[in-house]
């Protein structure tokens, strides 16, 4: 298969991790016969730098001629009090926008070997499996807004139409269809009228998928069940700012968030992104985890229907974490692993499965 992949390595430890899952596509593409070509380019606080803009147009155009996005992260402190101008995070908002990538899909799992050093105890995190589908391009996030110069009020609007809510919604409960036929709906009800609508317009297009348990919850009491009974969910579906918090508390069970992959997709494009930030105290360190960009470019070749090279880098993304080849977020082993060195060892590992030194 051949795919025109455009890259956005953005900020932060984002070029570092990025680089580990090019890495681990190019041993995809030379042992399963495939031709991937990269095509690089600048979004978030390096395109501010460069251009003023942290979503060139020539950005914007590279991903809407290619097959799919790496996205790497993005975000830079020196810009955290530019009050009400260009921020790097506005890159990412507007091309989620642009390319109208409505639904974020982020799949939890405790790893087997990485099950201790999770905050959490063992008996509650083994066998957890949450695939969380949140809406990306409504909400409170693209709402409007308003901030008075002299300082003295803001505000930010939370709004959703039902299109936006079914079209996700029909994307979860597919998804529940194959997996074990569970959506749990997190809202906030109770109180808000977004809520009251989503809860209406699910309930409704759940007539369509009879075999799948709807549950709801509301987001205070799903945050604490996230940590109480992790189990009981499979998959979480829910609003943007939600979805957006749930997930870094879900990325807990894995023990750390530089393990979460994910893809934002819509009806025409698919960005894949490792939830984390750009960890910017990190950068150029060589201690930021690439397991979450590496696992972002296995869901980007599922995505492709490349099951069987998607499951090689999963398997060897597992491996790295039994023989304890791994970043010091995962706990300080005797010997410095570096970012490159787990990204190395992977691409190794993709190359040569068999090797009997890997045991
Ligand atoms: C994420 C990030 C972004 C978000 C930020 C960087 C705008 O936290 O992808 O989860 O809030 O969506
Ligand atoms: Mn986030």
């Amino acid at each position: 298969m051949e795919l025109k992949i455009a890259v956005l390595p953005g900020d932060g430890i984002g070029p570092e991790v990025t680089a580990q899952a090019i890495k681990a596509m190019n041993a995809v593409a030379l042992e399963f016969d495939h031709k991937f070509t990269y095509k690089q380019a600048d979004i978030g606080a390096i395109a501010i730098d460069k251009t003023g803009n942290p979503l060139p147009d020539e950005t914007l155009e590279l991903c809407k001629a290619s097959d799919a996005i790496l996205f790497g992260a993005i975000g830079d402190p020196k810009y955290d009090n530019a009050q009400g101008n260009v921020r790097p995070e506005q890159g990412l908002l507007k091309i989620r926008k642009e390319l109208e990538l409505f639904a974020n899909v982020r799949p939890v799992k405790a790893f087997e070997a990485l099950i201790d050093q999770s905050p959490l105890k063992r008996h509650l995190i083994k066998g957890v499996d949450i695939s969380i589908y949140r809406e990306l391009t409504g909400g409170i996030y693209f709402g409007k807004k308003e901030t008075k110069e002299d300082g003295s009020y803001a505000s930010d609007l939370c709004e959703y139409s039902a299109e936006e809510i079914e079209r996700i919604a029909h994307l979860a409960f597919k998804a529940a269809m194959g997996r074990r036929k569970k959506v749990t709906l997190v809202d906030k009800a109770n109180v808000l009228d977004t809520s009251r609508l989503w809860r209406k317009k699910v309930t409704e297009l759940a007539k369509s998928y009879p075999e799948v348990t709807l549950e709801f919850l509301y987001v205070d009491n799903a945050a604490m069940q996230m940590i109480l009974n992790p189990r009981q969910f499979d998959v979480i579906l829910t609003e943007n700012m939600f979805g957006d918090i749930i997930s870094d508390e879900a990325s807990v069970i894995g023990g750390s968030i530089g393990l979460l992959p994910s893809v934002s997709i819509g009806k025409k494009y698919a960005l894949f992104e490792p939830i984390h930030g750009s960890y910017p105290q990190a950068k150029g360190k060589g201690i930021a985890n690439p397991i979450a960009a590496i696992l972002s470019a296995a869901m980007l070749l599922e995505h492709f229907g490349l099951y069987e090279e998607s499951e090689t880098i999963k398997e060897a993304v597992e491996r790295s974490l039994k023989l304890g080849i791994t970043t010091p977020d995962l706990g300080v082993k005797h010997e410095r692993i570096t970012t490159s060195k787990v990204g190395d060892f992977i691409a190794d590992f993709i190359s040569n499965p068999e090797d009997s030194n890997r045991n």
